[in-house]
């Protein structure tokens, strides 16, 4: 069970002071709150990124460093939206702040879960579960939306974006329509088939710590990273990560060289860990 993050000491700044119902805190990062809230109409669902200003930096460096995260987090999420990656679209910003408040971003709300999130409930079903047939199910699930990964991931670096942070946690995956899925009832987690907790389409998130680039080298660490926090946390998904590079290095012109280029970045990256 997720606890829920404690109440934030800064409080929202206009104009989500008055809001009904009022923001629903998520997450709280180091540098960035998530909440849950609404757009224009409360059946609108949207999440707010706010960045609050940091009172032990200088208050002209702290305003500076929070447009700068903000307005670059919310260029390259318009401009993969644009390209066709799957990303929340951008609804509005305030890069400024109001005073000492800090700046926000509002953006898309994507239903699902991050996809760290679906691999830990996943690996306790499957500990929990010995029906026949559940394994082959659940490889299957792990092979396509693993694929899924790879293809979304391509796609980003083919444009020119390179994540900075790929993790699990930084990618959610949305579950198909109700229609989508032949209409069966899938409101209720018990009625939900075993391998339906997989299916969905892949939304990349977290783009604060995103930039341009064209360099082989920064889309290898992007794999790399993405490969160890695969290796890491959902040591029983590390064998499936070969799918992801297999579709990666199909997806785009220039994909097969970023492969190369990755296993020099493992061979460094195991060169570190000897020396500690
Ligand atoms: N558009 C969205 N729709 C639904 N949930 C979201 C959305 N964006 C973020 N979340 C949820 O909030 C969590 C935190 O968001 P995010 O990763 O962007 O922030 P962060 O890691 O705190 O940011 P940063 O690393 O830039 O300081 C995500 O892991 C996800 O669960
Ligand atoms: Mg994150």
């Amino acid at each position: 069970m997720n606890h829920p993050p404690d109440p934030p000491q800064d409080p929202l700044p206009p104009p989500f002071t008055h809001n009904q119902p009022t923001p629903t805190l998520l997450t709280q990062g180091a540098e960035a709150l998530l909440y849950r809230t609404h757009f224009l109409t409360p059946s609108h669902p949207c999440a707010l990124k706010y960045r609050p200003s940091k009172p032990y930096r200088h208050p002209i460096l702290d305003k500076r460093l929070t447009r700068h995260r903000i307005l670059s987090e919310a260029r390259t999420l318009v401009k993969c939206r644009r390209e066709g990656v799957s990303v929340p679209g951008v609804l509005a910003l305030d890069a400024e702040g109001d005073g000492a408040s800090g700046g926000w971003m509002m953006m898309e709300w994507i239903e699902g879960r991050t996809v760290r999130e679906v691999l830990i409930e996943g690996a306790k079903r499957r500990k929990d579960d010995r029906d026949e047939g559940v394994g082959e199910e659940w490889e299957e699930g792990m092979r396509l939306m693993m694929g899924k990964i790879g293809r979304v991931v391509g796609r980003m670096h083919e444009v020119g974006v390179c994540h900075g942070d790929l993790t699990t946690s930084n990618m959610m995956l949305r579950p198909l329509d109700k229609v989508q899925q032949n209409g069966e009832a899938t409101n209720g987690e018990h009625v939900r088939r075993f391998g339906e907790i997989l299916q969905g389409d892949i939304v990349l998130i977290d783009f604060g710590l995103a930039g341009q680039s064209l360099q082989d080298e920064d889309k290898a660490v992007d794999l790399y990273v993405l490969e160890r926090a695969f290796g890491s946390t959902h040591p029983e998904a590390e064998e499936g990560f070969q799918e992801v590079l297999r579709i990666y290095g199909d997806s785009y012109k220039g994909a097969k060289v970023v492969l190369k280029r990755l296993e020099e970045v493992r061979m460094r990256g195991r060169k570190r860990s000897m020396l500690g």
